[in-house]
């Protein structure tokens, strides 16, 4: 079975950010849908043009979730803070299928800017004041009388948006109802026949955009940095080393990487080790669980879901000491093993794991009345499997150094362009 029918990646994003903050509510998934109906009868851009626009759209404010700039992305002041910009520009470069287009996402509020460090060609600006034009749109309109939305088009026509664009929107607004369908509620349905019966994702581009996703939460500060992709990473290892079928390998990778995607309602403020702890904790409780079933219910196949619950009933047996009352299945057994060794990492740093970890495993299993084939079978590949994943985390762990150097870099330049020719 491939990714693409096991996963509505759209629909597992959309779910997500009504978790994130209450402010950015649907924010990304309007902005779709307005640049999805804008563009439905342009021939302007070609249908592969269009769907990665609305893909641009969706995730436009990926980099939003980083730090407290909310307020001031959801402000009409011009020369608002561009770091939820550069954030973002960095996690698609680095992580998604759309990385060409990354200087789009930077450019996306000051899509006039000509003097910044990183050059943007024509094409790309115009779709970045393409993406600017729809969001403003649903920013006002969510703040004011959708009434005086034709006079603030027309205050900013050409200054600012796209005469074009307007008219794209004007149009389409007529023949689709577009404000309409955003008041009611009735695009989210336009957005769900789109994503299931027009859009077109191989299996690399769905993984990258969730891989995309995921950091953006993950990689909010270093402690937590790593914590899906290490246990992703072990998961592919102890799946290999077992021969798990190429299908069955798949959806417990992408059970790994969901594994608590409700995560993203939790606080990022970590500053210590000790706020590590207790975001782990949180992770366990039963309402970032519940927040993961909401999520994933209805927009991932039934499997994932299956293999992540019996991974958390096995996690909270062993973290209790309780014995197990059902018979896992392999897979829901690889991903508790992949969070258990993950949880017990020193975050950031050093990449290491305690030397006596195989016997520690034995341990929790004996104390949770489970059959140890499994572990018995692993036993032998443990020191490769983890040194394996170690490099992989290394590795990974330097693109995270490297994705926060760029952002102060870039932050710093664009900070003194912005003060100088504003
Ligand atoms: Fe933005
Ligand atoms: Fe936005």
């Amino acid at each position: 079975m491939s990714s693409s029918q096991l996963i509505n990646i759209v629909e597992v994003i959309c779910h997500s950010f009504r978790h994130l903050d209450p402010r950015l509510i649907n924010h990304g998934e309007r902005v779709a849908y307005i640049l999805m109906k804008m563009l439905e009868d342009t021939s302007y851009y070609t249908k592969q043009e269009k769907q990665d626009i609305f893909m641009l759209g969706l995730l436009h404010d990926i980099g939003a979730y980083k730090g407290e700039e909310l307020d001031s992305m959801l402000s009409f002041d011009m020369n608002d803070s561009m770091e939820h910009s550069v954030f973002g520009y960095l996690l698609f470069q680095n992580f998604s299928p759309l990385s060409d287009y990354a200087d789009i996402i930077l450019y996306h509020h000051h899509c006039n800017a000509q003097y910044y460090p990183v050059p943007i060609g024509n094409y790309h600006r115009d779709m970045a004041k393409l993406i600017y034009l729809a969001d403003r749109i649903d920013i006002f309109c969510v703040l004011n009388d959708v009434k005086q939305l034709d006079s603030f088009l027309d205050r900013y026509n050409e200054t600012v948006f796209p005469s074009a664009g307007i008219r794209w929107f004007h149009d389409a607004n007529k023949k689709y109802q577009i404000l309409n369908h955003l008041h009611s509620g009735a695009y989210q349905e336009e957005v769900a026949s789109y994503t299931k019966e027009q859009l077109v994702l191989t299996e690399e581009q769905i993984h990258k955009y969730l891989m995309t996703f995921i950091f953006s939460v993950d990689f909010r500060n270093e402690y937590t940095a790593l914590h899906t992709s290490y246990a992703v990473y072990l998961t592919e290892n102890l799946s290999h080393t077992l021969h798990l079928p190429a299908g069955s390998a798949k959806t417990v990778q992408l059970a790994a990487m969901l594994h608590n995607i409700g995560k993203v309602s939790l606080s990022s403020d970590l500053t210590s080790v000790e706020d590590y702890d207790c975001y782990l904790k949180e992770l366990y409780q039963n309402s970032t669980i519940d927040v993961t079933q909401k999520i994933l219910s209805g927009t991932v196949d039934a499997q994932i879901l299956q293999i992540i619950n019996e991974s958390l009933r096995i996690l909270k047996c062993w973290s209790e000491n309780e014995p197990l009352s059902f018979t896992p299945s392999p897979a829901g057994e690889i991903v508790a093993l992949s969070y258990f060794i993950s949880n017990m990492m020193n975050p950031g740093g050093h990449i290491s794991c305690r030397p006596d970890l195989v016997q520690f495993l034995k341990e929790r299993y004996k104390g949770c009345n489970m059959d140890c084939t499994i572990l018995m079978a692993l036993e032998k590949y443990f020191p490769q499997i983890m040194e394996q994943t170690r490099s992989s985390c290394e590795s990974m762990f330097r693109t995270y150094h490297h994705v926060m150097d760029e952002f102060h870099y870039l932050n710093t330049i664009l900070l003194h362009y912005n003060t100088k020719y504003q």
